[in-house]
């Protein structure tokens, strides 16, 4: 059997969120994020395309690192209006059935006792198909507005998102057993109180007694994806995820990526070939190769310089106003998003000016773009699958929902002709269409089912 591959569709609560300025095209409607019907039409897309996930980015704050000021990020709808990413999932949860839903959340400004509870509400909503996108946040603007002086610096998120993690492994994992709820009419008992166990956690930023607030939920743990670039967010991803998601200019970038990364995670004790690879792909797609570089060349006039260079700045932690365009980026370290400034600092196939990069940036916020037929399209995914040993692709969007509902209808019919994609979904929990049927749950050898719990 050909490899299989997995898709997610990448989206966020807000305008053109991952290509700037594409709100003025005519073909998005995206300025619909705040109606219910956007978010029911764009499911049902891709569960009709038998993508694993809908993958919903957030952030908390606004791009104000450029000029100091989030005007431009005003003016340019850059992830601005900004609205909640897991409110919309118990809908589109309703009108789908197989469809997983991966919301960002974010370790250092959620508390683990609440955040547990609310996923795994939503868990059992949607009959196991909750994932969670866990991120340590890198805007300056999130940090002040949620209670601290200043973003926290790189290490000590990543420390907290740790022991955060093991909280909340605690109490999906090892509160309430199996069996706790009985159902006993006759005994006055819906759950047998032996069975529910408080976690007793003590650490260094989190005291959570317990016992978890809601009993087991179909995956129990939902999927755990993450996207930390630098070597201590690669360690966190290779320690917790189950899928990582990954941006790259090039194949040679991704093959670094995939080897480094399933190197990580043998060191943890578990299985490499376990984590999966999600790239971000940016599909232009036409009926002729002509076509569809001369739809690049016009999606690409709707992207907005100034838009751009905020959502770079705010990317970067850099304030590329003080930058002339024709500058090259250099090869330094950030407290932001490593990868999104190693993406032009460190690319080893091209030095990136200023001007340059604002250009890729704009559309698919800087991933690499698959331009062509459907065919040429599906050519470009099966390479950099086998070669780059990616288990799935991470697709975004120019306009949405439209860049979606073309890759449903041109691209995975292609796929599903190679041999290389479902033409049904596995199993009915999001784990098992990831990992197939049976595996509802975290696998033996992942650090939530190695934790001790207190009550043993
Ligand atoms: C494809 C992709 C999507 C991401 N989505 C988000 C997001 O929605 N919200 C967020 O705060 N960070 C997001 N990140 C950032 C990372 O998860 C990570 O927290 C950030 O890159 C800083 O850590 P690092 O320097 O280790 O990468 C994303 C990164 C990538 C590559």
């Amino acid at each position: 059997m050909k490899k299989q591959i997995h898709l997610n569709g990448f989206i966020q609560n807000s305008p053109s969120p991952h290509s700037t300025g594409l709100w003025k095209h005519e073909k998005d409607q995206g300025t619909s994020h705040n109606s219910l019907a956007y978010w029911i039409e764009t499911a049902k897309t891709l569960e009709r395309g038998k993508f694993d996930a809908m993958f919903i980015a957030d952030v908390l704050g606004t791009y104000s690192v450029y000029e100091n000021s989030h005007d431009a990020a005003v003016r340019g709808a850059v992830q601005l209006p900004a609205h909640d990413p897991v409110i919309p999932i118990s809908a589109m949860a309703a009108v789908t059935e197989h469809l997983g839903f991966a919301p960002t959340i974010s370790t250092t400004y959620a508390q683990p006792y609440s955040l547990a509870r609310q996923l795994s509400t939503l868990d059992h909503l949607t009959g196991g198909r909750v994932a969670w996108n866990v991120v340590t946040s890198y805007l300056e603007s999130e940090a002040v507005n949620l209670g601290l002086s200043g973003r926290l610096p790189k290490e000590l998120r990543y420390d907290r998102a740790d022991e955060f993690l093991q909280v909340a492994y605690k109490l999906w994992e090892h509160s309430w057993e199996d069996d706790a709820v009985v159902y006993d009419k006759e005994n006055d008992t819906f759950a047998d109180p032996g069975k529910v166990h408080p976690i007793n956690h003590e650490g260094e930023f989190f005291s959570v007694p317990g016992p978890h607030l809601v009993e087991p939920s179909p995956q129990r743990t939902p999927v755990l994806f993450q996207a930390g670039s630098s070597p201590k967010g690669r360690d966190f991803a290779a320690k917790h995820a189950e899928a990582v998601f990954t941006k790259n200019h090039s194949l040679d970038g991704l093959k670094l990526y995939t080897s480094d990364i399933r190197r990580r995670a043998e060191e943890q004790g578990r299985n490499p070939a376990e984590l999966l690879i999600f790239p971000m792909i940016l599909p232009i797609i036409g009926s002729t190769e002509e076509e569809a570089y001369a739809k690049y060349e016009e999606l690409t006039n709707h992207v907005s310089y100034e838009g751009t260079a905020s959502l770079l700045s705010g990317h970067t932690g850099i304030d590329f106003s003080q930058f002339d365009p024709d500058q090259y980026i250099e090869d330094i370290e950030t407290d932001a998003m490593q990868g999104n400034l190693d993406m032009y600092g460190k690319d080893p196939n091209k030095r990136w000016t200023l001007r340059e990069a604002i250009k890729n940036h704009g559309l698919g916020n800087g991933t690499v773009k698959f331009i062509g037929t459907p065919e040429q399209i599906a050519d470009e995914i099966e390479r950099w699958a086998v070669e780059g040993d990616a288990d799935g692709f991470n697709i975004a969007q120019t306009y949405s929902p439209g860049t979606f509902t073309e890759f449903v209808d041109q691209v995975v019919p292609e796929l599903q002709k190679r041999g290389i994609y479902r033409t049904e979904y596995e199993g009915s929990t999001l784990r098992e269409n990831m990992f197939g049927r049976g595996r509802r749950h975290l696998p033996a050898d992942h650090p939530a089912k190695k934790l001790v719990p207190v009550h043993s």
